[in-house]
């Protein structure tokens, strides 16, 4: 195995056989973690960048069978955050030291092209000097390139899986796998930082699917890889499934530092949640950006896609004060920047 991590190092691809190898066999993981870290050192110093949540809608269209605010959980407390709550968020944020704002939300249709334009252009008029990162699902090309307009910079989406006989496990087949992977590229050809990612452990998932996530990643060259592992949530169809593992998770964040040595690549919430220390662990597994929540406490526990979600309860500076103690205590620091890609 260490041969093919050196090659992965060297080549930054492997073949489909290769892949299953190096994901099969993980007896050799220290050795890709100092390696994947050596990488991300090399392209980010000991900075790891943050990005701050804003959670600004729990209204989701689609019925995805692993995510709590799925339409049919009727016992999800909806909520949308108003155009002056966004901009309080902001405003925190930025005092805080945050230069990247992340707008995530379930599909929801009251976000019009319209009313997302307005906010976009708000939040790009008062900060000038900060990235704006969209997550918001499949839209058209018409409205990705309207909020790209109005400045948006980034886009996150992630594939969920790259084996589409497993994407139809994990959604209903009003979604499709076709589409998605579409408005991927799309949002590059828009001139997007675009990032795509995967849940580790989800229902149905094998090695095989692993490897193609990893196939797919080193076509479409993203930017970023949102990667976490799969946590059960009650209300969902998927409630009595095993969630996924810290060992798994962090081996495939070593492999895509491999795979991309300046990928921008977050320790998530997710690893957080099944491990008191897994953004630590995330970060040394060679991770280099963490995403705390800035959304209003009064809404943060309203926004859960898997139980037990850490940080619920906490206010945006309480966050900030805890990651960057932990990633002191481990030997990195909190970077005050946009946090773009480093050239490669
Ligand atoms: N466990 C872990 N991650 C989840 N997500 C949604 N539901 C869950 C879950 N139960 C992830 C999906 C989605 C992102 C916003 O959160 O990958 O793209
Ligand atoms: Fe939120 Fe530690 S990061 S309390």
């Amino acid at each position: 195995m260490h041969r093919l991590i050196d090659r992965l190092e060297d080549k930054h691809c492997l073949t489909n056989d290769e892949w299953i190898a190096l994901i099969t066999d993980r007896s050799e993981a220290e050795y890709l973690f100092e390696r994947a870290r050596f990488t991300a050192k090399q392209y980010y110093g000991n900075a790891v960048y943050t990005r701050g949540l804003i959670e600004f809608t729990n209204y989701c269209k689609n019925n995805c069978y692993y995510c709590g605010i799925r339409r049919d959980n009727r016992n999800a407390d909806r909520y949308r955050l108003s155009r002056e709550d966004i901009m309080d968020c902001c405003r925190q944020g930025y005092e805080l030291g945050f230069r990247t704002f992340v707008l995530q939300g379930g599909e929801d249709l009251y976000y019009t092209d319209e009313r997302l334009v307005d906010i976009i252009s708000e939040i790009r008029g008062h900060y000038p000097d900060c990235a704006l990162t969209l997550s918001l699902g499949e839209r058209s090309r018409e409205s990705y390139q309207k909020l790209f307009d109005a400045g948006a910079d980034r886009y996150l989406l992630r594939h969920e899986t790259a084996d589409e006989a497993h994407y139809k496990k994990l959604h209903p087949s009003e979604m499709s796998y076709e589409n998605r992977i579409k408005c991927l590229y799309t949002l590059k050809e828009i001139g997007y930082q675009v990032g795509c990612g995967f849940m580790v452990g989800s229902p149905g998932q094998t090695i095989e699917s692993l490897a193609k996530d990893m196939q797919f990643i080193t076509e479409l060259q993203p930017q970023m890889v949102g990667i976490g592992p799969f946590v059960p949530h009650h209300e969902t169809p998927f409630s009595d499934e095993t969630k996924g593992t810290v060992e798994l998770t962090l081996y495939m964040l070593g492999l895509l530092r491999l795979l991309k040595p300046n990928l921008l690549l977050p320790a998530t919430t997710a690893l957080g949640t099944i491990d008191p220390r897994g953004r630590e662990k995330g970060i040394l597994a060679g991770a280099n950006v963490v995403m705390p929540n800035l959304s209003p406490t009064r809404v943060r526990k309203k926004y859960e896609l898997y139980d037990n979600k850490i940080c619920t309860g906490d206010e945006a500076a309480e966050c900030r004060t805890c990651l960057n103690r932990r990633m002191e205590s481990i030997g990195y620091e909190l970077a005050v920047d946009r946090g773009d890609p480093a050239q490669q």
